[in-house]
């Protein structure tokens, strides 16, 4: 049975950790030559001992969605390094529990937390789409149904808030309006652009700073009696990502166990 991305190149950004590192996984499982990308190169060189430890193609490349230069550098060095791009995975975030990252309440909100989220989640999603784009416009083949996709990641919890989250929430719910932009525009020249609004996924860092009593919170509220793994948004990622998807654009894929938590 044919390997659903086989001969694809996928850049994952966040994927020296949590959901990225999973996806990461996923795609090179399923035949892509895959980008790991992230800021802590050891993390990140951690992934791409793992993949290729399982048989998997996969470079890590240092990438901070702070800086502009630095994301037209990722996109420099994967074609260098694989010479196309097919899919993008817009998964890194300034979240509560990424390296060094910090959110906070409204009434403990400083000019640090309020700039570092508008950075990377809202200034550094719109520079990652403008400078992949060109890239997976030449990936596409739109006359042949053949197509390039971004997948970017949202976040469910936006639809009906949660305490001490305004600035975290304020600053992602932007992508699902990105996505449906984005995808209008390109869908023409054979770019799909999809969004994964992932409701709370028990991820190595979650476990970490989750309390039982919040667990035990977010699981009444679920539909199903059991918390999303990792694994369940890198298969929606996939998904979305492959062909099988081809005639899906400017969707927004809720994966949340049945709650917009
Ligand atoms: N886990 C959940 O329950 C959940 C729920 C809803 C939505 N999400 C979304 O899912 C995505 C992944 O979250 P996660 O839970 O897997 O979080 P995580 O484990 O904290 O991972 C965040 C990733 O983003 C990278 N990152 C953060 N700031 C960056 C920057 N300035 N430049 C480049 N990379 C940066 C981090 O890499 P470095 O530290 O190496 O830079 C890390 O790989 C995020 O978009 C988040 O909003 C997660």
């Amino acid at each position: 049975m044919p390997q659903r991305l086989e001969g694809k190149v996928s850049i994952i950004t966040g994927s020296t950790s949590g959901l990225g590192a999973a996806t990461a996984a996923r795609f090179a499982s399923e035949g892509a030559r895959v980008i790991v990308s992230g800021r802590s190169e050891k993390r990140g060189e951690e992934v791409v001992a793992s993949i290729r430890d399982s048989g998997g193609d996969a470079t890590f490349v240092r990438c901070n969605l702070d800086d502009e230069s630095s994301i037209k550098a990722l996109i420099t060095a994967s074609i260098e390094r694989y010479g196309r791009i097919d899919n993008l995975i817009a998964n890194a975030a300034a979240t509560a529990t990424a390296s060094g990252e910090k959110t906070a309440g409204i009434l403990d909100m400083d000019n640090e937390i309020l700039e570092g989220s508008i950075a990377t989640n809202i200034r550094g999603m719109l520079w990652l789409f403008k400078h992949s784009l060109p890239t997976l416009i030449d990936a596409a083949r739109p006359e042949k149904a053949e197509t390039s996709s971004i997948v970017a990641i949202g976040t469910s919890g936006t639809r009906n808030g949660a305490p001490g989250m305004p600035i975290y929430f304020a600053t992602k719910a932007p992508v699902e309006v990105m996505v449906r932009s984005l995808a209008t525009e390109f869908g023409g020249r054979g770019v799909r652009v999809n969004c994964i609004s992932s409701g709370l996924v028990q991820t190595e860092s979650e476990m970490k700073t989750m309390t039982e009593e919040f667990r035990q919170y977010v699981l009444d509220l679920n539909a199903l009696p059991f918390f999303g793994q990792p694994e369940d948004i890198a298969n929606a990622c996939l998904y979305l990502s492959s062909d099988e998807a081809r005639y899906v654009t400017g969707a927004t894929l809720t994966v949340n166990g049945g709650v917009s938590f």
